[in-house]
């Protein structure tokens, strides 16, 4: 199988973004594979005390102020067999905010351990440390819940997540200007896609290696506490307005139901799928991690 790095995102706060990251985790470390759980919610680390673990003594800003070589050594082993925590427990101030160059750095050591699958909760918000995370992976899952605030946080997650790919390639293939060119002349740009064909249409060769970029940005939506029947349609309605609106493939992946055991499972300290496997959202998390394993 072909290494993944999976990134969890969402936007809006307090969604389950860590719930997903740490369940998936053991779920796909169960089914024999080697996994790494990255914390990188940098300014809000708490994956260790989801695993019923003391925050582990180095951390991924060990890492990127060249405390230990090799990313290897904050590797943590957890109570969980296969599976593996780089914590994002700061001791370091500044480490909130790391260039972009160290996030490439983050991610490429990531994509060089002997593992499976990472998983990296990348934490809320739309803060570029955030978004870069999010696009450095090369899957990527945003939560969100079926309430208006949280959809339409996801929404504006995920167009500056492609208004941020849209400007790196841009640099990639000196396009910087002829974008700034169009957003300022405002001339009928409504959406990401609208954008790249009026670049394509100043700088057509350009324009279309960007468009061919852009193409492969792609997401999954999981929605979470769901607590009426017909809440789980609203995964459909989301792939058609992401495509609609962005022009961005997006495929539905699962919803977790709203239940109680979600949170006892989290005042005790250990992971859903560990201390209620039969609860709904726990057979959720299987299926869900099939699908993904499936691709
Ligand atoms: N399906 C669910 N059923 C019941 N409670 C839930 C469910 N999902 C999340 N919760 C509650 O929401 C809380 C927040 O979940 P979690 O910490 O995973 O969110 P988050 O998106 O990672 O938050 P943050 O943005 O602060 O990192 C949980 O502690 C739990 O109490
Ligand atoms: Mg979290």
């Amino acid at each position: 199988m072909k290494r993944k790095i999976i990134a969890i995102g969402g936007g809006k706060g307090g969604i389950g973004k860590s719930l997903v990251a740490a369940n998936l985790a053991l779920v796909f470390s169960r089914s024999g594979q080697r996994v790494v759980l990255v914390d990188a919610d940098l300014g809000g680390a708490n994956l260790h005390t989801c695993l019923g673990m003391q925050p582990p003594k180095l951390g991924i800003g060990d890492f990127i102020f060249n405390k230990v070589p090799t990313i290897q050594e904050v590797l943590s082993p957890t109570p969980y067999g296969g599976l593996y925590l780089i914590s994002g427990a700061l001791d370091y101030v500044g480490v909130a905010n790391p260039k972009y160059t160290q996030k490439l750095r983050v991610i490429r050591e990531l994509s060089r351990l002997d593992m499976d699958i990472i998983i990296i909760d990348c934490g809320a918000g739309t803060g570029f440390n955030v978004l870069d995370f999010f696009l450095l992976a090369s899957h990527r899952i945003c939560v969100m819940i079926p309430e208006a605030t949280s959809i339409e946080n996801a929404y504006r997650f995920i167009k500056m997540a492609y208004y941020r790919k849209l400007k790196n390639s841009s640099l990639n293939y000196g396009l910087k200007n002829t974008i700034d060119e169009v957003m300022a002349s405002a001339s009928g740009v409504r959406t990401p896609a609208d954008l790249v064909q009026q670049v394509k249409q100043i700088e057509p060769a350009g324009g279309a290696l960007l468009e061919a970029e852009l193409a492969l940005f792609s997401l999954d939506i999981v929605l979470n506490q769901l607590r009426l029947p017909e809440d789980g349609q609203i995964g459909a309605g989301i792939e058609k307005a992401c495509k609609k609106f962005f022009g961005i493939p997006t495929s539905y992946l699962g919803g977790l139901p709203y239940e109680p055991e979600v949170w006892q499972a989290i005042r005790q300290r250990k992971p859903l799928v560990e201390l209620f496997p039969e609860a709904k959202a726990s057979q959720e998390f299987k299926n869900i991690a099939q699908k993904i394993l499936s691709r």
